[in-house]
């Protein structure tokens, strides 16, 4: 573990831990059923075959959860709002009361509206969807927004896009491949549609979480780099150039719903400025050029016949997801961000940043963290304006189609207790309480 002391942010640098209401909330009871309950129900689609019925039941427990916030001295609390939950009666109610208590207790409420949870009954396919995501975001807006004077509209529609709707291995299990481009579209629509509505009910700190990463070529060779440059384009640029720069990538907009025009009058809607730009960094990709068989990387499974193939990062270690660690990637990211977008990138938040390890005492956990906040500051030195850090994430919770295989959390929750749930503070959540202590002291 490093021992020298994490050099000093700005002062207002706003320091945050992340989570998401379908991986922590449980009381499935109290809210419409999302795309990912039906997915859940299907046999083999999460690894152990569990479900977020319970997760760590934060929805009754939450007080709990607040005072650990608390506790680790936090400036802001990133959650997400469940539209399933809002969708039910009295269903605003819960978060209205987490607001109240994360305001009592001095630590600032960071909404996300939507992080893959959708009602069951829409889709991301349709055009619709986007309208009524404005509609919601509206009523949420007007309840909390007299408390809550941040907001994120989408987490990785990116991930969302590729995982749930191309691959097919995450909700709702679609494996539609390059034809999932529209639930790209629609996302990015329902986002700029949602700014406006927040705007209108008042807001004026907007931003979304977009997933992000190096892409690294796998050779110099004309195909590995090839290869690379069309997954980042996928996962970097599909969804930051029309955001930032009112359009798609050359070659994608023709793939889009709808006509020429229609999609044009969209990317007006889609690239309403923002307040900041969230990044989700966890580890570099490296891209060579397709192969003939099927390839699995960091637990993702790529079918043949794309038009590149993901190889391992070598020569680095992995987390427990058999994700490569590499700190100076987000010094990467960043910078490339900043030279890539210039002046139509705003202020930039990491929204998320984590990894996932078994046990209490978690070096692992704080040598990965030491390392990418070093690698934040860098970044930062070098020219590019952060304003805020987040780490993935405060609890241990449900992990997709991981399931509880993984854990991510700062604080341990016994899962093999469901009656209690017990919740432990790791090793790590000392060391980041001790690391916010030192900023300001
Ligand atoms: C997602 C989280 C997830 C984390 C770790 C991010 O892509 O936003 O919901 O738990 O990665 O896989």
């Amino acid at each position: 573990m490093a021992t020298n002391p994490i050099p000093q942010f700005p002062p207002g640098f706003l320091w945050g831990v992340s989570t998401s209401a379908h991986q922590i909330e449980g009381a499935a009871d109290k809210r419409t059923p999302s795309v990912w309950d039906a997915f859940t129900a299907e046999p083999g689609r999460v690894r152990d075959g569990s479900t977020a019925a319970v997760a760590c039941d934060h929805y009754h427990r939450h007080r709990e959860d607040v005072a650990l916030l608390a506790g680790l001295g936090v400036d802001a609390y990133r959650f997400s709002v469940s539209w399933p939950r809002v969708d039910s009666p009295g269903g605003l109610d819960f978060y209205d009361r987490l607001v109240d208590d994360l305001c009592a207790a001095g630590v600032r409420p960071v909404p996300t509206l939507f992080h893959w949870d959708l009602p069951a009954r829409l889709d991301w396919l349709d055009r619709d969807t986007a309208a009524r995501f404005a509609a919601y975001v509206s009523v949420v807006a007007d309840r909390l927004g007299d408390r809550v004077s941040r907001w994120i509209t989408l987490n990785e529609p990116a991930e969302h896009t590729l995982l749930g709707h191309a691959l097919g291995v995450h909700a709702p299990g679609r494996r539609l491949l390059f034809d999932a481009l529209p639930a790209a579209h629609h996302q990015l629509l329902a986002h700029g549609l949602a700014v406006r509505a927040l705007r209108a009910a008042g807001a004026a700190d907007i931003g979304i979480a977009n997933s992000h990463g190096p892409t690294w070529p796998a050779s110099d060779e004309a195909a590995d780099r090839e290869a690379a440059e069309f997954y980042d384009v996928l996962l970097n640029r599909l969804f930051a150039d029309p955001l930032l720069l009112g359009r798609y990538p050359d070659g994608v907009g023709e793939l889009m719903p709808g006509t020429a025009e229609r999609v044009a009058s969209d990317l007006e809607v889609i690239a309403e400025p923002v307040d900041w730009y969230g990044v989700n960094y966890y580890a570099p990709a490296r891209v060579g050029a397709p192969q003939e068989a099927a390839t699995d990387a960091g637990g993702v499974h790529l079918p043949s016949g794309l038009p590149f193939s993901l190889r391992p990062v070598e020569g680095r270690p992995l987390t427990d997801s058999g994700w490569p660690v590499v700190p100076e990637g987000l010094t990467e990211l960043l910078t490339g961000l900043s030279d890539h977008y210039g002046d139509r990138l705003p202020p930039v938040i990491v929204t998320e940043n984590g990894c996932s390890y078994e046990g209490l005492d978690d070096q692992h956990r704080i040598a990965y963290l030491d390392g990418h906040i070093r690698a934040l500051h860098r970044a930062m030195e070098a020219g590019v304006d952060v304003r805020g850090y987040f780490v993935w994430s405060l609890l241990d919770n449900f992990e997709w189609a991981e399931g509880y295989t993984r854990r991510f959390g700062l604080v341990h929750v016994d899962f093999a207790d469901p009656a209690r749930l017990t919740r432990t503070p790791k090793a790590s959540y000392g060391w980041f309480r001790d690391v916010l202590r030192a900023q300001r002291a």
